[in-house]
């Protein structure tokens, strides 16, 4: 079995990354994302924009991976031992995947640990702060190696390649409130795989879903993957 997995910020709000919408606490429900997360308010405001992400960045370094990382590597070895294959493509911006032993992991929206010259585009790990001053090679502004609103996400191509290949196709905490990830499940449905949820609440695209599963990731991917597994 071919499975594609598409996470959003609720697999890692149990490792302490905030999630963008829903409860009070959340990023964009404190911030605003127009001054901090596109690339006019870079141009027009980088020490504010690069504050942002240090916080969040070193947020991220002191954080770890919880039990629904850990599920969705058990879920690659036991499809590839199997012969079948796991593609996992992430909207997030963490490597909390990776450091759970994930092997490889799709990030169409780009990741923390890297910065990205802003002339050249050349991409580089990054585990520290970034300010104004911090410079590429070729002396372009560095900024981080992350997808702005109004910015168009990575891997596109290879996603939707992957998408012909699935014979399921499940959302693991993220909202659909954000395309094209959001639209990710009716091309699914268009290629007639079947279509599985889980998050905390239904999303804003629930009923794209052919099952849904609700509660906590860390409780429910777990034991989604056993049932996975055993078929
Ligand atoms: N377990 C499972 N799901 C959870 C948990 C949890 N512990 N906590 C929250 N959730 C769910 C919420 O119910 C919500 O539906 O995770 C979802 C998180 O939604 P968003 O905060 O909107 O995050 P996401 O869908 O990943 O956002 C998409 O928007 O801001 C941009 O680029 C950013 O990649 C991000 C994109």
């Amino acid at each position: 079995m071919n499975v594609f997995v598409l996470t959003g910020a609720g697999v890692s709000a149990e490792s302490g990354l905030g999630v963008f919408r829903g409860s009070g606490t959340a990023l964009w429900k404190r911030y605003d994302p127009m001054q901090l997360a596109t690339p006019e308010a870079f141009a027009r405001d980088p020490a504010t924009v690069h504050e942002f992400y240090n916080a969040r960045r070193r947020n991220l370094i002191a954080a770890s991976p919880n039990a629904a990382h850990a599920a969705l590597v058990r879920l690659e070895a036991g499809l590839a031992q199997r012969g079948g294959a796991l593609t996992l493509v992430t909207q997030n911006i963490d490597d909390l995947h990776e450091r759970a032993g994930s092997s490889r992991v799709i990030h169409m929206h780009g990741e923390l640990l890297k910065a990205r010259c802003a002339s050249c585009g050349a991409v580089s790990d990054c585990q520290r702060d970034l300010g104004v001053d911090s410079r590429c090679g070729c002396a372009g502004a560095l900024r981080p190696h992350v997808v702005w609103f109004g910015e168009t996400p990575l891997y596109m191509d290879e996603i939707y390649a992957a998408l012909e290949t699935a014979d399921l196709f499940v959302a693991i905490g993220t909202s659909g409130a954000v395309y094209p990830a959001a639209g990710l499940v009716r091309e699914a449905r268009m290629r007639g795989v079947r279509c599985c949820e889980l998050n905390l609440e239904p999303s804003d695209n629930a009923a794209e879903f052919d099952d849904r599963r609700y509660g906590a990731a860390s409780e429910i991917v777990p034991s989604w993957v056993d049932v996975i597994l055993e078929k």
